[in-house]
């Protein structure tokens, strides 16, 4: 099909849970460690969201933002939602993305294992994370520590930090949350077997693994409005073992669906980070998983990796896979993807020069600089 003459599908407008959506575009979460040190966003980061929704995407999935200031972190100026200072600073970003017309969902997000800002991180077990801290994010480098397994009182707190920073995001504004169970972080600790050797409840069988995020999805569902979206992210990979398949393949995938459909979660989005959603979003014998998903649950199912490429996002949404597309790193250099696409014109490549001085916002306007200058 020649996609200059039919409308490209992920221009279509949307719907997520009550929430209208102008098109099928969607902006990853990407953590950009522009907050202050205290963890409140700047009005930088409100700028930079509110461009997103200016260039025509239906829905913007903001960074991961901790959930507690014990545990959770990720990176130094990694923005939180634990304090009220947190939620009066994304307010001004949610309030940007409102008015240029957009929607905003705020990702939710606790390190575990692999903080590189908590002195003794806390995981289910005390599994080594595999590879090596992130570069680019700080402020600590080098090997992850063995983390201290979780109490049970841990995790209680866990799932409360979890649902106050939902409460939070909904007073500030924010359309929905988005529970990260992918890449690597706590709950897709828990959810993996090769970190959880704990028992029931939450460790055993894949039931049991998927049961805090489950919980948590189930909790905040109960304290926060009808019309607040709460999903979830999944992913087989992990940011430091980009080979990872989930051992079952699509048996495993259909346990994992079910259960977060039936906690109560508003969508499901795949994360396929490293080498794109080909690779990352089918099991080892191709079979899509998105498709599974959309199967399974009639839940919304946003695909992921690499999907700024327009054919690629027709194909897939045209066979089944997926209702709506994430963009991340081709976003950074395409703020105005949607509008590219509705006019037929080609996407900027993004190169990993774009961060070249950091991959905050303050380290892409310095390389921004250098290009025009
Ligand atoms: C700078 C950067 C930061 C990211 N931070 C997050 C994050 O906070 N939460 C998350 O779930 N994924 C994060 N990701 C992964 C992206 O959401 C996305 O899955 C990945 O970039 C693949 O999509 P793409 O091919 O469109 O870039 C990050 C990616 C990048 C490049």
């Amino acid at each position: 099909m020649n996609s200059q003459t039919t409308q490209h599908p992920a221009l279509d407008a949307g719907k997520i849970h009550n929430l209208a959506l102008r098109n099928r575009y969607v902006v990853a979460p990407m953590s950009r460690a522009s907050a202050g040190e205290d963890g409140v966003p700047t009005s930088e980061m409100a700028a930079y969201y509110a461009r997103f929704a200016q260039g025509g995407y239906g829905l913007i999935i903001a960074e991961g933002a901790y959930t507690d200031t014990i545990l959770a972190q990720s990176y130094g100026n990694q923005p939180g939602m634990c304090t009220d200072a947190h939620a009066h600073g994304w307010k001004a970003t949610v309030d940007a993305v409102h008015a240029a017309g957009g929607k905003i969902i705020l990702q939710l997000i606790h390190a575990g294992a692999v903080s590189q800002v908590v002195d003794t991180p806390h995981a289910p077990s005390p599994v080594r994370p595999d590879g090596m801290m992130l570069q680019g994010y700080g402020p600590k480098q080098g090997a992850y520590p063995v983390p201290v397994p979780l109490s049970d009182h841990q995790i209680a707190e866990t799932k409360a930090g979890f649902v106050m920073a939902a409460l939070r995001a909904e007073r500030a504004g924010f359309d929905g949350v988005e529970v990260h169970c992918a890449n690597g972080y706590l709950l897709d600790q828990f959810l993996t077997p090769e970190t959880n050797s704990r028992t029931a409840p939450y460790g055993g069988s894949l039931q049991n693994r998927i049961r805090l995020t489950c919980e948590i999805i189930a909790e905040i569902r109960a304290v926060t409005g009808q019309d607040f979206a709460t999903g979830v992210r999944l992913s087989q990979a992990k940011a430091t073992q980009p080979d990872y398949f989930w051992q079952g393949g699509l048996k495993d995938a259909a346990v994992i669906f079910d259960a977060v459909h039936l906690a109560g979660a508003a969508f499901i989005h795949l994360a396929s980070e490293i080498k794109g959603y080909t690779y990352h979003s089918r099991t080892k014998q191709g079979e899509s998983l998105t498709k599974l998903a959309r199967m399974r649950t009639g839940l919304p199912v946003i695909a992921n990796g690499g999907l700024q490429d327009p054919q690629l996002a027709r194909d897939i949404m045209s066979a089944g896979e997926a209702d709506f597309v994430s963009v991340g790193k081709s976003a950074l250099v395409n703020p105005d993807l949607p509008q590219k696409i509705a006019a037929g014109q080609t996407p900027v490549e993004f190169s990993f020069d774009v961060f070249s001085h950091g991959v905050s916002l303050a380290g892409q306007a310095q390389w921004q600089a250098a290009q025009i200058g």
